[in-house]
C-alpha cells in the first residue's frame, strides 16, 4: 500500500506501520539486550542480541530505506560512527578520494587514519569540474566519498557526474547528504551506492538525539562489511535514541520546509547588505553550485547558510555575540536557529574564513531572524 505513499505520508504516519501488541500508532520501545532463544536452539524473532539488531531501530531504518529509495538503511550511534564504519569497512591501505571542503570532523580523522597509514585519502575540490577525474586512481581508488551541500561553504557537486568519475573508477561513490535530507535530494537516484546522514541533525530536528544513518542501494559485499564493522565496533544506535528518532522524523517535510524558506529569506535579505561581502547559499542564483543544485536539489536548497562579514573575524564574532534569537552554539539542522564562528570551532586547516558566521535556519519567524541579525550586525 505505502507504495503510492508521497514521502510527507510515509514520514507523518512512519510507513503507517502499527504495534502488533495492542495497536499503538507509535512503535513500542525494545529496552532488552538480549532474546530469548527457543527450545529448538533457534531465535523465532530472528533477533538474538541488540548489537547485531535493535528492533526499536528497525521502524526508522525501514523509513530512511524508502525515503532514499534504498534496499535497506542502517542506523549508528552517532554521523561520525555512520561515516567511519564506511571508511573502516575498506582494507589497510584502500586509496580514498574525499573533497577537500566537507564537515570539519570527518576531514580531521580522515587526515589522522592518513597519517597512521590505515587509508590513503586524496582530498579534491570535486565540486570544480575535472578535479575528481584527476584525483581518482582507475582500478586503485575504491571509494570516493563527496558531501553536498558542504560545510561550511555550501559547495555543491554534482552527484550523477561524481557516479560516473567513480564507475569508470572502479569505486563505490558515498553522499554526506545531511545538509540536503532525504527530502531535497535522493542520491542513489543519481547513481550513489551509500547514502550518509548525521540523523543528529534534520531527521531528528530536535537537537536532543545523537544519531547517523546509512542507506544501501543494494545489499551485498558493501553493505555486508559496513553491517560487521557496525555490528563488532559496536556502533549501533541506542532503542531510547532510536524511538525519538523516529518521532523527530514524523515531521520532517514540515521543518525542512519551514527551513528551506526562511533560510532563503535570510540569504535574499543579506545578499546585497552593505556589512556582509558575501552570502553563501546554493539558493541564491548567485552561487557558483546554483545551476546543480537545481538540477539535484527538489524543493528547496536546504536550511544552511554562511555569511562573510566585511568588516572581518572580530566583527563577525560580535555580530554572533550580539544576538538574542539565534543561538551561539555548534551542530545544524533543529528547531532552533544556530549562529557558529566556524573557524573558531574548526580549528587549524580549516577552510573557513575568519569572517565567516555558520548559520543553521530553524522554524521560526524568517523575519524575527531577520531583524536579530540585522540588529546583530551593528
Ligand atoms: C555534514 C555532517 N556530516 C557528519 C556529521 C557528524 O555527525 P555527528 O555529529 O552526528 O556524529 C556532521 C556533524 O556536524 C555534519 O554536519
Amino acid at each position: 500500500m505505502t507504495n503510492t505513499w508521497s514521502p510527507e505520508t510515509m514520514l507523518a504516519q512512519a510507513l503507517g506501520e502499527i504495534e502488533a501488541e495492542y495497536g499503538g500508532v507509535v512503535p513500542t520501545i525494545h529496552p532488552a539486550t538480549t532474546f530469548i532463544r527457543a527450545p529448538d536452539n533457534t531465535y523465532p524473532t530472528g533477533v538474538a542480541y541488540s548489537r547485531d539488531d535493535n528492533p526499536t531501530g528497525a521502524p526508522a531504518e525501514r523509513l530512511i530505506a524508502r525515503l532514499e529509495g534504498a534496499e535497506k538503511a542502517l542506523l549508528f550511534a552517532s554521523g561520525m560512527a555512520a561515516a567511519v564504519a564506511v571508511f573502516e569497512s575498506l582494507p589497510v591501505g584502500t586509496h580514498v578520494v574525499a573533497p577537500k571542503v566537507m564537515y570539519w570532523g570527518l576531514r580531521k580523522w580522515l587526515l589522522d587514519r592518513t597519517a597512521a597509514g590505515r587509508l590513503r585519502v586524496d582530498f579534491a575540490d570535486l565540486h570544480l569540474a575535472g578535479e575528481a577525474e584527476a584525483a581518482v586512481r582507475a582500478g586503485e581508488t575504491k571509494l570516493l566519498w563527496l558531501e553536498t551541500p558542504a560545510n561550511p561553504l555550501w559547495h555543491v557537486t554534482d552527484i550523477q557526474a561524481m557516479a560516473a568519475v567513480a564507475k569508470a573508477a572502479g569505486a563505490a561513490l558515498a553522499v554526506d547528504s545531511t545538509a540536503a535530507t532525504p527530502l531535497l535530494t535522493r542520491p542513489l537516484d543519481l547513481g550513489a551506492d551509500v547514502v550518509m546522514h548525521s540523523a543528529t541533525k534534520y531527521l531528528n530536528g530536535h537537537s536532543d538525539v545523537m544519531a547517523g544513518a546509512l542507506a544501501f542501494r543494494e545489499t551485498g559485499a558493501i553493505f555486508d562489511a559496513i553491517k560487521t564493522v557496525r555490528h563488532d565496533g559496536g556502533a549501533i544506535l541506542g532503542p531510547f535514541e532510536a524511538w525519538l528518532l523516529l518521532r523527530g522524523m514524523r515531521t520532517l517535510h514540515l521543518r525542512v520546509d519551514a527551513a528551506c524558506r526562511g533560510a532563503m529569506a535570510v540569504a535574499e535579505r543579506f545578499a546585497n547588505d552593505p556589512r556582509v561581502s558575501n552570502v553563501l547559499y546554493p539558493g541564491l542564483a548567485a552561487h557558483p553550485g546554483h545551476a546543480v543544485a537545481r538540477r539535484q536539489m527538489r524543493g528547496g536548497f536546504g536550511g544552511m547558510l554562511s555569511i562573510r562579514v566585511k568588516a572581518g573575524e572580530s566583527a563577525a564574532i560580535a555580530a554572533a555575540a550580539n544576538v538574542r534569537i539565534w543561538k551561539r552554539a555548534t551542530s545544524l539542522g533543529g528547531v532552533e536557529s544556530l549562529i557558529e564562528h566556524r573557524a573558531s570551532i574548526e580549528g587549524a586547516g580549516s577552510p573557513a574564513p575568519g569572517d565567516l558566521l555558520r548559520l543553521s535556519v530553524g522554524i521560526e519567524s524568517p523575519d524575527d531572524l531577520i531583524a536579530d541579525l540585522d540588529r546583530a550586525l551593528g
